[in-house]
């Protein structure tokens, strides 16, 4: 087995997913299909670096903490599907992965997408597994539906697929990142993990909220919609598709029982002051997702200026500018 070190990139739905596909509909199963596409803006800066490599027994740490509890199980278990993918009868050789999160861990700014991704990348590249980066982004998904997009830099898409094995549910770069000068600002308005994760929840929803069919129904639309807005570099469009989507999103996730709340006060007060902002002739968007940050969609040149009015919002803790980022890459260590 080689030593392998993974770097993928986050990335941000700009059209959401929010609920499985089951194979067997009403079961959640191992293929962790979407019920709906996505498309996304890959970031630069925010990353995962993950090294795998052999251990005497299966350890994890992240951020140079050693881990232990369902996080690892996860870990482990992904490197099992990756493991059988290789087509070896053996038992999987004992291993050890190392993180670091160049982003904060759980908090609704997608650490999983950059996480899996890399995980996937790494422990493909160590044990051994010959695939190419469509096949591995189809195996990411298996860990986190959103790291299925973070193989690709720029903007990329992901299928829902019809098919009950998930061969057609696939991810594929749509723009590279230099295709246009956007900014996504990441405004963070608390420093907390998130209550509820996306999968529970995904399930909670799927079960009990009344607008989950439409909110599954009508995603299709803003997907095509979405890339030819990005196809013609056109703000307003694409602006108009992404809040509407997060809405929906956001809608179908209050009217679960119990309800799924991720916003904050601070949430809205940066949404309000966005709009207000743009009211006054500053165009910027927002989204957001299982979690209360704002991410906010923007020309590079108008970056600042958003940034300036959007720090003025009280409760604001941070704000990241971020490009489209790069691709994922990998190197064997040895
Ligand atoms: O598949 P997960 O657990 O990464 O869920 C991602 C869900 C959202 O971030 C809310 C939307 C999305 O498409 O990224």
């Amino acid at each position: 087995m080689n030593t392998a070190r993974a770097i993928a990139h986050s990335n941000i739905a700009l059209v959401k997913y929010w609920g499985k596909r089951a194979a067997v509909p009403g079961q959640v199963d191992d293929l962790n299909l979407p019920a709906v596409g996505s498309l996304s803006m890959t970031l630069a800066d925010l990353r995962t670096e993950t090294v795998v490599g052999p251990g005497d027994s299966d350890s994890f740490s992240l951020n140079g903490e050693p881990i232990a509890d369902s996080m690892a199980v996860k870990v482990f278990r992904h490197l099992d599907r990756i493991w059988t993918a290789t087509g070896e009868s053996r038992e999987r050789p004992t291993c050890r992965v190392d993180s670091v999160n160049h982003l904060p861990t759980a908090a609704g700014l997608a650490s999983s997408a950059s996480g899996f991704a890399a995980l996937t990348l790494a422990g493909a590249h160590a044990l051994g597994l010959q695939a190419d980066t469509s096949a591995l982004s189809t195996l990411a998904r298996r860990g986190s539906g959103s790291a299925a997009r973070s193989l690709w830099g720029g903007f990329v898409r992901l299928d829902r697929g019809q098919l009950a094995n998930g061969s057609d549910c696939r991810a594929r770069p749509v723009f590279p990142a230099d295709h246009w000068q956007v900014r996504l600002l990441i405004v963070h308005t608390t420093r907390g993990k998130k209550a509820v994760g996306s999968t529970a929840g995904m399930e909670e929803s799927r079960q009990t909220s009344p607008y989950y069919a439409p909110w599954v129904d009508s995603s299709e639309a803003d997907l095509g919609a979405a890339e030819a807005a990005i196809a013609n570099r056109d703000l307003s469009r694409i602006g108009t598709i992404m809040e509407h989507s997060m809405f929906k999103m956001h809608a179908c996730m209050l009217a679960t029982r119990p309800p799924i709340l991720y916003w904050n006060g601070v949430t809205l007060e940066v949404i309000r002051a966005l709009w207000a902002a743009r009211q006054g002739g500053l165009e910027a968007y927002a989204t957001s997702d299982a979690g209360p940050h704002v991410k906010v969609l923007c020309a590079a040149e108008s970056a600042p200026e958003v940034e300036a009015t959007l720090r003025r919002v009280a409760g604001v803790i941070d704000i990241q500018a971020v490009r489209p980022g790069p691709d994922a890459t990998v190197e064997i260590l040895s």
